[in-house]
């Protein structure tokens, strides 16, 4: 029987050098057993770690991710934020659980959280704190993603984001008249549009079809008309949609087709296009990751998706005043959401408005080799 030192590196909480013992290459300490195949294979202990990562932070991560309703949640969180009571009914679980959970897999850098107005809502953290983590972190969100989630977490999660976005259709239904003061107050289309308009020229290939969702007062239509054979204006709420068609009509804009809905319908009727804009929409959305994707998939091969948004601010007034559901977007979310939706990202223009927010221009493009 031999005798050797080795540091064990299993548990973070026992550092020291202990005395282990090596028979027949089973190494014994106290009563655990570990086999190893011979001493050689103990030398690669003495190399340099390639990390400074210690163990115990694997493990926390892993702990952390170890539980079924925590694996669910970081599903949840996988394009969307929510708050805790949002998360307790999804979970249909008291609020001090849910809230535990969520510190666990905070404290493990697994979800981030994000001032909203008065609520705090959380979100998956997609790059961990920790470089050295990330690659482990990478490999378990996308199993999370391919995982299926429990049909009634679902269902529970659909009607909390069909709350959110009825809140949001009736905002803009009641305030269809004061469309242009409220969008004065943050941005107006005098700010923004001439950038939004030669972003356009910048980007199309092909001219067949657009696509817009949101138009609301039907601004940047004129330039859309005049660019594509047709184009279809897609608005969820009945005033401004009616708003922007006596626009238009009054403009003399003949290629152009309105309807009452959202990315859903687009979908549903097969509006493929070769543009599609989103302007200062997302933001007024439950789900804005989800849009992102239903637009990759309405777009046509090579088909280019120009969003305009304010970036993330902190000015809360704005979600009472203009009915904002988000105080703005991280542009890297943004990113993350059209890359997961196999968009390859193209130019982006940043905006520095006077009263404090900054408007982001962004292009994504569907790449030629996809099915149209
Ligand atoms: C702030 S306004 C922006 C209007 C215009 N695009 C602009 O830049 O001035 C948002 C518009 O998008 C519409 N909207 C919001 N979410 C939508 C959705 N998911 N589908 C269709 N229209 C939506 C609202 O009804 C409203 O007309």
């Amino acid at each position: 029987m031999a005798t050797v030192y080795c540091e064990l590196i299993f548990r973070r909480e026992i550092t020291n050098l202990f005395t282990l013992t090596l028979y027949k290459n089973i190494l014994i300490y106290k009563n655990h057993y570990v086999k190893v195949a011979s001493m050689d294979n103990l030398s690669h202990f003495d190399s340099q770690p390639r990390s400074t990562t210690d163990t115990g932070a694997i493990t926390a991560l892993c702990k952390a991710a170890g539980d079924p309703l925590r694996m669910q949640v970081l599903k949840v969180l996988q394009q969307n934020a929510y708050g805790v009571l949002e998360l307790c009914q999804v979970f249909d679980i008291r609020q001090s659980a849910m809230s535990h959970h969520l510190k666990i897999l905070a404290n493990a850098g697994l979800v981030a959280t994000r001032r909203e107005g008065t609520t705090i809502f959380y979100r998956r953290n997609e790059s961990h704190p920790d470089t050295d983590l990330q690659a482990l972190q990478h490999v378990l969100f996308q199993t999370i993603d391919d995982a299926a989630l429990d049909p009634a977490l679902r269902t529970r999660l659909e009607s909390i984001n069909t709350e959110r976005s009825a809140a949001s259709v009736a905002f803009f239904n009641q305030n269809a008249a004061r469309f242009e003061e409220n969008q004065d107050l943050i941005a107006s289309w005098s700010d923004y549009g001439e950038s939004v308009e030669s972003f356009l020229d910048n980007s199309i290939a092909a001219r067949e079809s657009a696509l817009e969702i949101g138009p609301g007062y039907g601004q940047f239509l004129g330039k859309l008309s005049a660019t594509f054979k047709q184009v279809t204006a897609l608005d969820n709420s009945a005033e401004m949609l009616e708003q922007c068609r006596t626009r238009a009509t009054s403009q003399g804009l003949q290629n152009i087709d309105f309807k009452l809905g959202d990315t859903n319908l687009a979908i549903s009727e097969g509006l493929h296009s070769d543009c599609i804009s989103l302007n200062m929409v997302l933001h007024h959305n439950p789900t804005p990751g989800d849009i992102v994707s239903a637009c990759a998939q309405l777009l046509n091969s090579g088909g280019v998706l120009l969003i305009t948004d304010l970036c993330a601010h902190d000015q809360d007034w704005v979600q009472k005043a203009c009915g904002d559901l988000w105080l703005g977007l991280e542009p890297q979310e943004l990113t993350r959401w059209a890359l997961s939706a196999g968009l390859v990202e193209g130019n982006s223009l940043y905006l520095a408005q006077r009263n404090g927010f900054r408007i982001q221009l962004r292009q994504f493009v569907k790449p030629l080799s996809d099915n149209p």
